[in-house]
């Protein structure tokens, strides 16, 4: 046996995760299943500062990494964002600007890895007409762009050296030239910049400028990989559901045992995007109200369990119902509904395996 017919909670209101209208200061984890904690009857209060703009996991590595964002977004410093493709770089980088003074002034992404060296330095910059083949008019750069608000430097560990240097510069002095430009502009722009790969690494090989990872390295912040939170995963998993459930018309109850259990034990090299994928696909797949594991085309494999009764995978799908149902066994909302089984058999396994239920009570175990 394992986890479950993880039943989906009630679905927001407004349709979007929590998070997207919180005031700042406040720091909202969304609990997914079963009941939520705290009077607001939706969000888990976790930290004093910065908005979290749906990021779903209430596992302990999640909440030390959303307790890092919320203190470091409403100072202005620059954040480097580190972790495996798919881990949510780019939502906790939203989040940071979410919860600055600068939320409502722009957010400007550039994929520094989708640019061709060519234009790096203009769409950075800018350029003045004239100032090469095709440069028509004058056009601001991304900098100049996101004066006053934050710009999002993605895959920043593909720029190329000649852009290192001009980046350090606008860091160091806030100033810069068009392209073509003798004109030397200042810029007040919060850098926040994410990379999936070694920066030490790229700085030894000579491929990074040491004294720019300095500059972009204030303050780190390191996404775990799902792989990490396997506690989320049913949340995550039940976030998503909901979410394309409602999308599609279709109506979804929750994940079966059976597939819970290979969620749970599947390594998710591509993290939270793959199981975004794999839940979207799997509610195309439906053909009635529950998520079967055929549902999710899950690649083959030597960490997929081959039944619901794999003994490796009991304690970790009974302790993921638990956390989701906050220590309940019985009734609608309890682990037992979402696991699919009879209360009392889940009692008996729990004592048997020896967990302490009591622990999930306030989500303190995680
Ligand atoms: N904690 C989370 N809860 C729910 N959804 C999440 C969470 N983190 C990330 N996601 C979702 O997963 C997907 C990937 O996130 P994101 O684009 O931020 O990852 P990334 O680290 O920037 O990936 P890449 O390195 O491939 O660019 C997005 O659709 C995002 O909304
Ligand atoms: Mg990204």
């Amino acid at each position: 046996m394992s986890t479950a017919i993880a039943v989906l909670g009630e679905f927001e209101s407004s349709g979007q995760p929590v998070g997207h209208h919180l005031p700042a200061g406040v720091s909202a984890l969304t609990p997914m299943f079963g009941e939520s904690s705290g009077g607001t009857g939706r969000a888990d209060v976790i930290a004093s500062s910065g908005a979290t703009l749906g990021m779903v996991g209430e596992s302990s590595v999640m909440r030390r990494v959303l307790d890092r964002v919320a203190r470091v977004a409403p100072t202005g410093a620059s954040v480097l964002v580190t972790g495996e493709t798919g881990t949510g770089k780019e939502l906790v980088a939203r989040a940071i600007h979410a919860g600055s003074p600068r939320a409502k002034r722009p957010f400007v992404r550039v994929n520094c890895g989708a640019l061709a060296e060519g234009v790096v330095a203009s769409e950075l910059f800018g350029h003045e007409r004239g100032s090469f083949t095709g440069a028509l008019e004058r056009r601001k750069g991304r900098f100049e762009l996101a004066n006053g608000g934050t710009i999002f430097l993605d895959e920043v560990a593909e720029l190329p050296p000649a852009q290192q240097i001009a980046l350090l510069r606008v860091l160091q002095e806030g100033e810069f030239e068009r392209v073509g430009g003798t004109e030397t502009l200042k810029t007040d722009a919060r850098v926040v910049a994410a990379t999936n790969r070694n920066l030490d690494e790229a700085v030894r090989e000579g491929r990074f400028r040491s004294d720019l990872l300095f500059r972009l390295n204030v303050f780190p912040v390191a996404m775990p990989s799902l792989r990490e939170r396997k506690g989320d995963v049913a949340l995550i998993a039940g976030h998503y559901a909901r979410q394309y459930a409602t999308k599609l018309g279709k109506r979804i109850r929750g994940v079966s045992p059976s597939a819970m259990a290979a969620l749970v034990a599947y390594p998710w090299p591509g993290n939270i995007r793959e199981l975004q994928n794999l839940v979207e696909r799997a509610v195309i797949l439906a053909r009635g109200e529950v998520l079967e594991l055929a549902d999710f085309e899950l690649p083959d494999g030597p960490a997929i369990p081959r039944s619901d009764t794999e003994p490796a995978d009991e304690r970790q799908s009974i302790e993921a119902a638990l956390r989701a149902a906050r220590g309940r066994v019985y009734g609608p909302d309890g682990a037992a509904e979402s696991l699919g089984t009879a209360p009392s058999t889940l009692d008996s396994r729990i004592r048997r395996l020896g967990i302490d239920k009591f622990a999930f009570r306030a989500g303190r175990r995680n």
